[in-house]
This record gives C-alpha cells, structure tokens and sequence, in this order.
C-alpha cells in the first residue's frame, strides 16, 4: 500500500452536480482509489499521521473527471469538404450515398501509417485532457477491413498508455458497408462477426461492440446479427440507434441489454420504455445535432418521465461533429436540448460512467472509488455548461495520479 495523498480546502462536488457542494473539503487517496473525503475539519486524525503529500487547492471547485463515453477520435483526413457541401445545400444522407461520408474517411484511415494516426488522435485527446475529461470512450469503424479496424484499436491502446486517461474501446466493424462490399451488406456483415470481431477480442482490442442501425448504415436484421456475435463473445453492447429515422433499433438493443442507445433522435416511447426495462443508458450528441442542422430533438419529456439516465458525450469525429470540447456539448445540451445545468453534469459524470460499465467506480467521488477528479477555475460549478469556451481545468488527477500535463497551481 502506498502513502496517503491528502487534497485538501477544495469545494467538492462529489456528483458533479451544481449544488450540494462540501466546502473546505478534504479528499484522501490511497492506491488510486479514494480512502476518506468530507469537511476538512471531520478528517480523523489518524488518517492524517500517514499522509505523504498534502495539494492545498485554495478552495477551487473540484468535480468528477469527465468522461466522454461516445467518440470516434481516431480517423485519417478531415471532411471539411463535405461540410462545404452540406452548406451548399447537399444532405448527409445524399452525400453518403454518393460515396462520400464514412467511407471517405475511410479511404483516409486506410491510407495513413498507424504513427500518423496515433499522432493526430493524440492532439485531440490532448485538447480532451485540457478540458478536464479522464476517460475517453474511442470508436473503430473507419477502417471496415480487419487490418486497419486493428490499427485504429491500437492506436487506442497506445493513446491509453501515453497519457494518464481511461480508454475504452469499441468495435464499430459495422459503421458503413465499405467500398468493395458494394450491395453486398450481408456479407460484409458476415466478416465483421466470423472473421474481424473474433480476431480482434482475442488480441485484447475490444471492450465493447457497436452498430450503426440506419437506413445509410444496417437494417434490424443485420444489427441483431452483430449483438449476437457480440454477446457470444460476452461483450457488452452499444447502438448508433434512430439519429435520422426510427428503425427500433432501441428496443432491439435493450433486448440485448445494451449499455447504451446512442443519439436517438427519432426515438418512440415504445423504445424509451424498453430501455428503462434493460437499464439502457441514452447518450445524446448535440453536436452531430447542430453540425448536421438537424431539427427533431430526442424526446427529453419521455426520458425523463421514464427515469432513463441521459449521458452527454462529444461523438468526436471527422464527419458529423469535428469537436473534443465536452464543456461545449454540456452548453449544447441544455441550449438546443433543454436539458437542465444538473441534467446535463449527470451526463458527462455518473451516466456517462454508467454507458460505459464503469459506475461503480468512476464518474462520481466516493470512498471506493477511483480517485478521479478535476479542479476548475470557475466560481460555481455551473459554470461549466454555462461558458462557451472559457472555464479552465486548472489540475486534472486520474486513479489518484496528477496529469503532468495540465498546469500546476497558479502561485498568485
Ligand atoms: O456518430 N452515425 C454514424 N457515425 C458517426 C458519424 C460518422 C461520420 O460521418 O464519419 C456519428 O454521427
Ligand atoms: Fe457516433
């Protein structure tokens, strides 16, 4: 066991919700794992004796560390192009069809070396990390040949070991039907299950497996398929489900008990009642809302009233939301989603914890678990959905570790 590491005169929020704070708190962190936290002046005196370090944080806010729980952050190329496009008038779906979209950057990820992915993917992780996020969800599904679906989970290996950050990785294999599958969907579906799925679970390269349910991506019956490959495997499952028209993909996810139900847009109440009954998490993108200028919200009233956690998360990717600010996504979902301030913390701390399968020791502060958090330059911390772009995460610490790469405490 190592020496305590005592935090101490921070103003704690250990939900990430904006009121309910401990003032003068004092946090103790054994092993990565939280020993004590509460009133500074409750802190026993015993455990005090052993304390190796002590970070006097001058009363900052201190919050979960957030978490991203639904990014693609790994892609070759960039599609501003596209986005050119869209603003001249052609749609995301008629792009795709043509051609362009996903599989455009696929052509991208094949092309470049593992190295140059790694790097490109690092620089966003990092602007992820300056934004007080701690654990990163990261997506395959630009690469839909088993080579390069492998060079995208390694670099998402490789990015968890060079910084102090939790990666999760998910196999999207069915993201698109690649280029030389061409009407053939089924039996590209075929290679994701037999050949691609299987070989790279067996290399430690997949924490969880998504699909994208879509009339531009799989129908139902070709979904079912990868949540069977999935559970044969028994990994836990996620869905790309109703972002631009309802195929029920929901309450065919939470037939399968799936983590999480990912932006939802069209989602019906038949399919909120089947993710309340699994336990499915449904996570909302409001940039890929606002990037593709759509208009349908998701049914907030109907989650609510059925008590489905809401997570909020970046969906970082080159086509359909190009951002790693979380903090913007916070603002975005209570502005274009009307999502309340606590609403929308909930979803990148405890619920996004809970997409992830990790609740029970991330996304909130308690004794147990990991000793993941993040000190803030703000005054409240409201301020995090409220700001576009300011607040500041002065310190960000991971299983008890401080980031060396966020700035030290300021001295004045
Ligand atoms: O989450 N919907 C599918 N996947 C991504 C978009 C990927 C892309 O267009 O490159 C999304 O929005
Ligand atoms: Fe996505």
């Amino acid at each position: 066991m190592t020496k305590p590491v005592l935090w101490k005169n921070m103003r704690l929020s250990v939900d990430g919700q904006s009121s309910a704070l401990i003032e003068s708190a004092a946090l103790l962190v054994v092993d990565g794992r939280i020993a004590w936290l509460g009133p500074g002046n409750a802190l026993p005196a015993a455990l005090v004796r052993d304390v190796s370090e002590t970070h006097d944080l001058q009363q900052a806010i201190v919050t979960p560390g957030l978490i991203d729980c639904h990014t693609h952050l790994i892609f070759g190329g960039d599609r501003a192009e596209e986005f050119a496009l869209r603003l001249a008038g052609a749609s995301y779906e008629e792009i795709a069809r043509r051609g362009g979209g996903i599989v455009s950057s696929v052509r991208a990820t094949r092309t470049v070396s593992e190295d140059e992915l790694f790097g490109s993917a690092l620089r966003r992780l990092d602007a992820m990390i300056a934004q007080g996020v701690s654990a990163v969800e990261i997506k395959s599904g630009y690469g839909l040949d088993l080579a390069t679906e492998r060079k995208m989970l390694r670099v998402a290996r490789r990015l968890g070991q060079v910084r102090n950050v939790t990666i999760s990785t998910t196999f999207l294999g069915a993201h698109a039907v690649p280029l030389e599958y061409a009407g053939r969907a089924d039996a590209y579906i075929d290679l994701v299950c037999e050949q691609m799925l299987p070989a790279l679970h067996d290399e430690g390269l997949v924490d969880a497996v998504d699909v994208f349910c879509e009339s531009i991506g799989f129908s139902l019956a070709q979904s079912e398929r990868v949540l069977q490959a999935a559970q044969r495997y028994g990994l836990p499952v996620k869905m790309h489900a109703e972002q631009l028209s309802l195929m029920g993909g929901t309450a065919l996810a939470a037939r399968y008990h799936a983590l999480s139900a990912d932006h939802l847009e069209y989602l019906d109440e038949a399919g909120v009642h089947a993710m309340r009954e699994a336990g499915t998490v449904a996570v909302l993108l409001p940039g890929a809302f606002y990037f593709l200028r759509e208009t349908k919200t998701p049914p907030i009233a109907l989650l609510r009233e059925y008590g489905v956690p809401i997570a909020i998360a970046t969906d970082c990717n080159p086509g359909t939301s190009p951002s790693t600010s979380l903090l913007l996504m916070l603002n975005m979902a209570c502005t274009l989603f009307r999502l309340t301030v606590d609403e929308a913390l909930a979803g990148v701390t405890r619920h996004a914890a809970k997409a992830l399968g990790h609740a029970d020791v991330t996304g909130r502060l308690a004794v147990g678990d990991y000793a993941d958090f993040a000190v803030w330059e703000v005054a409240s911390v409201a301020e995090l959905a409220y700001w576009t772009g300011l607040p500041r995460c002065r310190q960000l610490v991971r299983h008890g570790e401080l980031d060396l790469k966020t700035r030290p405490a300021r001295a004045d």
